[in-house]
């Protein structure tokens, strides 16, 4: 089950309001406006769990088993490229029309794996992964990843069927749904992902919130 999160020691407000010695009165009330927001109902969505251990790693897939170290963006993104090349990401595909749903194709110490499957709607808002590289390969349809511009607005790109994407760390991105049903893409990341940051607005200000790797993320 997704837990709720509340801000903690380690969440990093982006400063857009008032800083140290500024209007105390109005960092406190956006506080109380982001935490009555968390208080709200959410969906009990199931958390996929993992499938430990990994004997019935398909013999398709063995080389991910290979890992022994933790690997930066672009091996990421190859080694999402050589799962989708090999074709058993098919058998991970999970559509679902009320929540975005995700199979967890591989993980060790080094590095974890899954298939997501996107249905028209379906995001994850702007979020970035902590610690963790992270390299996409799209395995069917296709979605759209947005960026987040400092001074206002975001840019974004389609990617589509074999395409990859290097997300180093401190990447921070949007990804949605765009053409498939469902469209399907392939994430490694490394070290695995431990913990997400997901942006809110609070007010004239954006907040970070620290969230266990495995929440599924959505808009606010
Ligand atoms: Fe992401």
């Amino acid at each position: 089950m997704a837990a709720v999160t509340l801000p903690g020691a380690h969440d990093h407000e982006i400063a857009r309001g008032p800083g140290p010695g500024g209007n105390l009165t109005a960092r406190k009330r956006d506080l109380e406006h982001v935490l009555s927001t968390l208080a709200r109902p959410r969906i009990a969505w199931p958390t996929p769990e993992p499938r430990w251990p990994f004997p019935d790693l398909p013999s398709g897939l063995a080389f991910l088993a290979r890992v022994d170290r933790q690997l930066h963006a672009p091996e990421l993104a190859q080694l999402s490229r050589d799962v989708v090349r090999s074709g058993v990401w098919r058998d991970y595909v999970v559509a679902c029309e009320e929540y975005r749903d995700y199979r967890l194709v591989f993980e060790n110490d080094f590095v974890d794996v899954w298939v997501l499957s996107w249905l028209p709607g379906q995001e994850t808002g702007f979020h970035d992964h902590d610690i963790s590289e992270v390299g996409i390969c799209v395995a069917d349809g296709a979605i759209r990843e947005h960026h987040m511009h400092l001074r206002g607005g975001d840019s974004s790109h389609i990617l589509g069927i074999g395409d990859v994407q290097e997300g180093p760390f401190g990447y921070i991105h949007r990804v949605e749904h765009w053409a498939g049903t469902p469209a399907v893409s392939v994430h490694a990341y490394s070290p695995p992902l431990a913990w997400v940051g997901q942006y809110r607005e609070a007010g004239d200000h954006m907040v970070r919130l620290r969230q266990p790797g495995r929440t599924r993320l959505a808009p606010p």
